[in-house]
């Protein structure tokens, strides 16, 4: 059986009466066309069912009018509020956003830093699984423009957060709520956000006198809620004497499957396990213990990074490269908040 093929520009000059440059007018520059002109070319197309195939066009001009935002992992919501902010920005532009999920795999964004560049996107967004990877130089060196989201690129544009400062905040925090024995859980540290909210966490403990090496560190191979849950109960499983009074996960995710394997071992949260998390994502707040959280500005994240892509992507050689960071913010609620009677 053969598959009807699809109504051509051919199809509708044939249908309207009128040439193939008229037909291309009515699309591109309707206003050059008569009124009664457009309204028969518009009939003929609604008739045939023509749609007009745009990829011919955008490669005569270079580029497609598409953005790219590669991301480590599309099931946490840090990276979809991001996503909004680019979004907006994209929207502005008359731009559609291609969101691509690495799953903090190096192969599959590899790969797909290689489709992006064969789609001829207009730049692409991108949080690393590792920012030392050559395929964001060759893509850049090859035309492409790359911006660096939640971490710094030196030598080409980047918008993050300071997470060391974010998870200095973090263990201050508990510091000043009398804890002393914290639990640290986040991984892999070759994440460089994770590195920086440790780093953050023990410049914090010795800072507050206490000995950073007495820092529980539980590395998760990823930032997400099994991991969360795993980390609580290894915590549970620890001596009581040894045991942490208070945790800081380097992401809420994490911090809501501690919470969650807590409230199952019957563990009180803040009294026996005070919690931190990171990001201030919307199920933060909306936890059965309201979490307390390190916010970073998302929505501003993301449109910042497009607006410093476009302009370079715009701009071209008279571009210049900037590394912006926001800082982040503690919000406490009852998770580690103390009530005292
Ligand atoms: O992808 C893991 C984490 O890195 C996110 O939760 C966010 O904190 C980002 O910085």
């Amino acid at each position: 059986m053969s598959v009807p093929t699809a109504p051509s520009m051919k199809d509708v000059a044939a249908l309207a009466g009128v040439s193939l440059g008229t037909v291309s007018n009515v699309l591109n520059r309707p206003q050059v066309v008569t009124e009664a002109t457009r309204t028969r070319v518009l009939a003929a197309i609604d008739e045939l069912g023509f749609v007009r195939n745009d990829s011919a066009r955008q490669l005569r001009a270079g580029r497609s009018r598409t953005l790219a935002y590669v991301v480590l992992d599309v099931a946490n919501p840090f990276f979809t509020d991001v996503e909004r902010g680019v979004t907006d920005v994209a929207d502005e532009h008359d731009l559609a956003v291609f969101l691509c999920n690495s799953a903090q795999d190096p192969r599959r964004q590899s790969r797909l830093l290689d489709l992006l560049e064969q789609q001829r996107v207009e730049g692409v967004l991108i949080t690393p699984v590792d920012a030392d990877d050559p395929g964001l130089e060759r893509l850049a060196g090859r035309g492409t423009p790359v911006v660096v989201v939640d971490g710094t690129w030196p030598g080409h544009c980047s918008v993050s957060v300071d997470d060391v400062l974010g998870g200095d905040l973090a263990i201050t925090h508990l510091l000043e709520n009398g804890h002393r024995r914290i639990a640290f859980v986040g991984g892999p540290t070759s994440l460089r956000q994770v590195a920086d909210r440790l780093e953050g966490a023990r410049q914090a403990m010795t800072r507050g006198g206490a000995n950073p090496e007495d820092l529980v560190v539980l590395e998760t191979e990823t930032l997400d809620v099994a991991h969360g849950r795993h980390a609580g109960s290894r915590l549970a499983g620890l001596p009581a004497r040894r045991r942490p009074t208070a945790a800081f996960c380097a992401n809420d995710l994490l911090a809501l499957g501690l919470l969650q394997e807590a409230t199952r071992l019957g563990i009180r949260v803040p009294e026996d396990l005070a919690i931190v998390g990171y990001d201030d994502i919307e199920f933060a707040d909306a936890a059965a213990v309201p979490l307390s959280s390190v916010a970073q500005p998302r929505h501003l994240l993301g449109r910042t990074a497009t607006e410093l892509l476009l302009e370079e992507a715009r701009s071209g050689a008279s571009h210049q490269h900037r590394q912006v960071s926001y800082p982040p913010e503690l919000v406490v609620r009852a998770s580690t908040r103390i009530t005292r009677n």
